[in-house]
């Protein structure tokens, strides 16, 4: 990939940008520097952010590897901005950030920033830049996190932006943990190439589907399946990427019919925090529940998946299923966290030849 300056293009010409199109801006000296969007990972780098992962993951079973790979990141320090709520994105970032020795600040509430005092977000955002080397946000605005890599970079301190959850358009780092859950679970049938995924539920307004739809261009043979009501059904935009990779897909409202197909079942809970009007209210999404029933006619290898958290779209009395991955999804947000500051920081191969010599 031809990487380009973000500080050599015009805000307007930038946000006009196909995901695609932006990648090359978000990357130096050939490896990841900022993570924006989940389309920017090519098929080479998420191999590698997986194999990281599990390298750390391994490293982090002793007391010497702990202490390893503490030492790897002591003089920085990253900020945790979230601005809407969060558990697992939140905790598996600062479990990755003390995993790699990076100490954390946080402002989990823009009520307790000087916000209130009508300090511009833009303002607030660049006095954490002076303070730290990472910036991790979750904002509700839509491509609110690439505006601000886009103008720090055109500061005398631009930091690395990961992108935590941003308004109704991407998750990239929830889609990097399902891709690495998603890699684990079919490691030994073949891996991604080749599998049904059906995702279900709130698919307008659900940023994970939405992110990991565009990561899923980067397999072969991938079928998509998008089960939703009507009103709740997935982006032009986003069957626009899978049209343009050549993803075949098939937009469906009958979810039992879909689910002795698939090998992989992605579940997603009514997104009704954007309701302008109670409108949710109104939309019938007991039929796309995955019930115990449903467990018998599921393949043997397939996988049912959840961003979490969840309502009733899953009964728990799934959970003990084998095939049931959202539990480790969680987990594994750590594991992949982890590796995505590594490489940013560019200590994947220190990380790797640790794991060679001493496991
Ligand atoms: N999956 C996810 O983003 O969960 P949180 O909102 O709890 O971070």
């Amino acid at each position: 990939m031809n990487e380009k300056a973000l500080n050599q293009v015009s805000w307007e010409k930038f946000s006009g940008m196909t995901p695609d199109e932006r990648a090359p801006y978000f990357m130096e000296h050939g490896r990841t520097y900022h993570a924006l969007v989940s389309q920017q990972f090519s098929r080479p780098i998420l191999e590698d952010l997986c194999s990281l992962a599990t390298c750390v993951r391994r490293i982090a079973k002793t007391r010497e590897g702990s202490s390893f790979l503490q030492s790897r990141l002591f003089d920085k320090r990253a900020m945790l901005y979230f601005a809407q709520p969060s558990t697992r994105t939140y905790l598996s970032f600062d479990s990755a950030c003390q995993t790699v020795g990076l100490d954390c600040m946080d402002v989990r509430d823009s009520s307790t920033s000087s916000e209130v005092k009508g300090e511009s977000p833009e303002d607030t955002i660049r006095t954490f830049s002076s303070y730290t080397d990472l910036i991790i946000m979750r904002h509700p605005a839509g491509g609110f996190a690439e505006r601000i890599a886009w103008m720090l970079s055109n500061t005398s301190r631009p930091v690395p932006v990961i992108n935590a959850g941003s308004g109704k358009d991407q998750h990239p780092t929830q889609a990097l943990l399902d891709i690495y859950t998603l890699e684990r679970s079919f490691e030994n049938i073949g891996g991604i190439d080749g599998k049904t995924v059906a995702f279900v539920g709130d698919l307008n307004r659900g940023r994970t589907a939405r992110s990991l739809a565009g990561l899923l261009t980067k397999y072969d043979g991938v079928k998509i399946y998008f089960v939703a009501p009507p009103e709740l059904q997935i982006g032009v935009d986003i069957l626009a990427q899978l049209d343009a990779a050549k993803v075949p897909y098939e937009i469906c409202h009958e979810f039992e019919q879909v689910i002795p197909d698939v090998d992989a079942i992605y579940m997603t809970r009514i997104q009704d925090e954007w309701d302008v009007d109670n409108e949710s209210r109104l939309i019938d999404t007991s039929k796309f529940y995955f019930t115990k029933d449903h467990l018998s006619i599921l393949k043997k290898d397939a996988v049912i998946m959840h961003p979490l958290p969840r309502r009733k779209e899953i009964d728990v009395a799934v959970d003990g299923d084998p095939r049931a991955v959202y539990w480790r999804q969680v987990r594994n947000g750590m594991w992949i966290r982890s590796a995505l500051i590594l490489s940013i920081f560019g200590l994947d191969d220190k990380v790797r030849g640790y794991c060679e010599e001493n496991l």
